[in-house]
């Protein structure tokens, strides 16, 4: 259990997605949502960064600007410390090599026309692997479904929607273990599978920032599992971030009354993630 509780400061680090006035405003008149007002953000190289809040705080909208697939009326996001530039199709593409994303709703994610295989020998060939012979790319894809648990020989022919909601999820997962982005983006994972399921992924994403040193984006309604998770903590209420810093510091010592609010709606904090995240203490304990 050492990593995953020893929290590291990563303020001073390299500077990996930060933003500055981000907003993003939807419709007109009565009916408009200022979905995301205004927010500043610093996200670091390697660091473990959750966004907390509940229905409806903006925290998906924020996740699509972050990604790309939505423009923010206003604002500016910095990509490794330069203003982002994803103007074109081609450096939309290049952007994409560095972030990526596991969504809500897996089902939403993959072309259900496109077969397994397909859709990992897409992040091979984004890979710049499209040159590899065929038996190396059957022993990359073989090698990121067995890092996820599931065997690639019985998967291979099957389409998206022939597999279970946990296996799709794990699926996704093994996309970024080809894809090796420099951001996970992931956005409650977790919310369609059991306590767990919910730890064995989670599991996974530290094993992959272990390997790679990725950030990631955490987002999510629980914050007893924040808590658990994360280096960094964001706070998010109407579409602002109304308190951010340390996990310890924001979840321990809360400042805003919404904070304080998300954590007494928690039982017990610090026994939350006892619960929820039992398979994750048994292999490093
Ligand atoms: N395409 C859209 N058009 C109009 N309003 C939208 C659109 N997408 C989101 N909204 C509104 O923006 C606000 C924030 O929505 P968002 O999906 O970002 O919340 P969320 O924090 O992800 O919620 P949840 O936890 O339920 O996923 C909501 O009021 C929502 O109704
Ligand atoms: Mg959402």
């Amino acid at each position: 259990m050492s990593e995953i509780r020893e929290r590291k400061d990563y303020s001073n680090g390299p500077l990996c997605l930060s933003g500055r006035g981000v907003t993003k405003v939807f419709g007109l008149g009565d009916n408009r949502t200022v979905a995301v007002d205004h927010v500043d953000f610093d996200f670091h190289e390697g660091e473990f960064v959750s966004i907390v809040g509940e229905s409806g705080s903006g925290k998906t909208t924020l996740s699509k600007m972050l990604l790309g697939l939505m423009t923010p009326t206003e604002g500016e996001i910095l990509f490794e410390g330069k203003p982002r530039d994803i103007s074109t199709g081609k450096k939309r593409k290049e952007y994409w090599k560095g972030i990526q994303a596991i969504f809500q709703d897996p089902f939403a994610s993959y072309n259900v026309f496109h077969k397994i295989d397909s859709v990992l020998l897409d992040c091979i060939h984004l890979r710049g692997g499209k040159n590899l012979s065929k038996k190396q790319k059957v022993e990359m894809m073989t090698e990121a479904c067995s890092f996820v648990n599931l065997k690639f020989s019985e998967l291979t022919n099957k389409y998206p929607f022939e597999l279970s909601g946990g296996q799709m999820q794990r699926l996704m997962i093994a996309r970024i273990f080809l894809l090796k982005p420099r951001i996970l983006l992931a956005d409650e994972p977790t919310s369609m599978v059991d306590a767990c399921s919910r730890a064995t992924i989670l599991d996974m994403l530290f094993e992959l920032r272990r390997e790679t040193g990725m950030t990631i984006i955490f987002i999510t309604h629980d914050i007893g599992l924040a808590y658990y998770v994360s280096d960094t903590v964001y706070i998010m209420e109407h579409g602002r971030f109304v308190e951010s810093g340390k996990a310890d510091d924001v979840i321990l010592t809360p400042q805003a009354p919404y904070t304080k609010r998300l954590i007494s709606d928690v039982p017990k904090i610090h026994e939350v993630w006892d619960l929820s995240t039992v398979d994750l203490l048994k292999e490093d304990a």
